[in-house]
């Protein structure tokens, strides 16, 4: 969850936000390059900055958006802020990669067009590719009456309607958006929390789509649209509920914290079944399932988490091979003015391939060809302390950044920490009769047939860590140092601990900040 922005109420008060977003909007005439051209020589040099995770030149990112590969190339959006490293004026980013893992930034996709439906914010959305033409469908917010708002937030003033923009560019630089919105009123007699977020995708003859939503003091819900023309809006029709949830009955200014409102969903074929994924109550959710297509009816087979941390809002995408890579928007843990201070905010996660297994769970792991990152392997020695069975293996992670992969037995106990100096930054504990980890405080229930295994990445202030193939815990650390301390990690356990460590080469020059101007 944000803290500083209208929907989420991230860390400046809500009131306050929406008061310096409103004039923000009412003024809402930043022009289309909109990156001002200081600070980046700081953030080059930023030690917390990431390495090898994409992020924006500066500034404030949110949400994955869009992500598409097209013509030979992927093509990642998200939300973005030209203007400051908090939440505002929301644009898309956008970057290109060959592979997924090398980023170049390419100019800003789309930013709010004053006088129109999306004058005070582009918010998310999602891609789907039609012959050489991209559509993006996403959110355009604008201030409105409050009978016409849709973000219930006791401030009841912006409306949510969603929106069609397409590019015939083969480098996707160049966007042209449709005027008025492809649906531009939730469905009648829903007493709404939130209607935004779109995610596209064809079947048959049909276009579906997905949006993100809610019904006050009823529940989450993501409501299903259809079409045969994307880009009629008289074409549009709503179909039903996809699924919904309940409410947790507890009262918050906020229905994304109460599970009254889900966002960014996302509903995709999978391995013989479907699934989607929905953000709410500061979680990311995975549902599978099946999925009947006469009726277009989901049926939930299985649920969980797909990461225990600062991971949220995640979009998944086709790769070249067919793989569904999942993204998500790993968020800061520190206030805005020192976001501000930094001068960015937010990195997009490393592409994860999902799976489902046959019974319906879902397998998680880094792309493999992240390996590609490697740059060497970093010693890893076993020192037999106290008792003979019990080893503790460590290894180092020079300036906060780097690989560890720990595999353990189903039988034995394993300990795993990182940290810090002298300080613990995280601890993973494994206990063979329950076939349980502890994560920090977080129990994670493993498959009969899973191994224990962590596998994570450091890189500056994050780690992304990856349990047993079935589930993301993605945590912050800061410090206040101008270079990143080492980062020890430790694993200890019964027997047969395997804990390897590589250094991983940064994917620019100068942690990506090289942005580009003009459109
Ligand atoms: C999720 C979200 C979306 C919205 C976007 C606005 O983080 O709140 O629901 O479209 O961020 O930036």
């Amino acid at each position: 969850m944000k803290s500083s922005d209208p929907i989420q109420g991230r860390s400046l008060s809500r009131r306050r936000l929406l008061a310096s977003a409103a004039a923000s909007a009412a003024a809402s005439l930043f022009p289309r390059w909109a990156m001002a051209e200081d600070s980046a020589a700081n953030i080059a040099t930023d030690p917390r900055r990431p390495q090898f995770h994409l992020l924006p030149a500066k500034n404030w990112m949110n949400d994955p958006n869009g992500p598409v590969y097209f013509n030979g190339k992927y093509h990642m959006f998200c939300q973005f802020n030209p203007l400051a490293a908090v939440w505002g004026d929301m644009s898309w980013y956008h970057s290109e990669s060959p592979d997924m893992l090398h980023w170049n930034h390419k100019p800003l996709a789309m930013t709010p067009t004053p006088g129109s439906p999306d004058e005070y914010g582009c918010f998310s959305g999602s891609a789907i590719k039609v012959g050489k033409r991209v559509y993006q469908v996403y959110t355009g917010t604008k201030l409105s009456s409050p009978e016409l708002a849709t973000i219930r937030d006791g401030e009841n003033k912006i409306q949510e309607s969603q929106c069609i923009a397409w590019s015939d560019d083969p480098a996707l630089v160049k966007w042209t958006k449709l005027p008025e919105p492809i649906i531009p009123l939730p469905p009648p007699g829903m007493k709404i929390t939130g209607f935004r977020d779109p995610s596209a995708w064809k079947q048959g003859d049909w276009y579906y789509m997905t949006v993100g939503s809610g019904e006050a003091e009823v529940g989450g819900c993501v409501l299903l649209y259809r079409t045969k023309n994307l880009v009629d809006p008289k074409s549009w029709e709503y179909m039903h509920k996809l699924t919904s949830g309940e409410w947790t009955g507890k009262k918050t200014a906020n229905p994304c914290d109460d599970g009254e409102m889900w966002e960014c969903p996302d509903f995709f074929a999978l391995d013989g079944g479907h699934v989607l994924i929905y953000s709410t109550l500061g979680k990311v959710i995975w549902e599978s399932g099946h999925l009947d297509e006469a009726t277009m009816t989901f049926t939930k087979k299985k649920t969980g988490e797909l990461d225990l941390g600062a991971f949220y809002a995640p979009k998944t995408q086709l790769d070249a091979k067919g793989r569904r890579i999942l993204w998500g928007w790993i968020q800061e843990k520190r206030s805005d003015a020192e976001m501000k201070v930094a001068g960015w905010s937010g990195m997009m996660s490393l592409p994860r391939v999902l799976s489902l297994d046959v019974d319906g769970t879902l397998r998680v792991r880094v792309l493999p060809e992240a390996v590609g990152l490697r740059a060497g392997t970093l010693p890893s020695k076993g020192l037999e302390v106290g008792q003979k069975d019990t080893p503790v293996f460590l290894t180092m992670l020079p300036k906060a950044s780097g690989e560890v992969l720990c595999v353990g037995r189903k039988g034995a106990r394993m300990e795993f920490t990182i940290n810090m100096k002298s300080e613990e930054i995280l601890k993973a504990t494994y206990t063979p009769e329950t076939h349980k980890f502890v994560v920090d405080s977080k129990e994670v229930q493993l498959e009969a047939s899973d191994e224990p295994s962590l596998h994570a990445y450091v890189d500056g202030s994050v780690i992304e860590l990856i349990i047993s193939e079935r589930i993301g815990y993605t945590k912050r650390f800061y410090y206040p140092d101008s270079t990143a301390p080492d980062i020890g990690v430790g694993a200890t356990g019964t027997a047969d601990i395997k804990l390897a460590g590589w250094k991983v080469g940064p994917i620019s020059k100068d942690r990506l900040t090289t942005p580009i101007f003009t459109i």
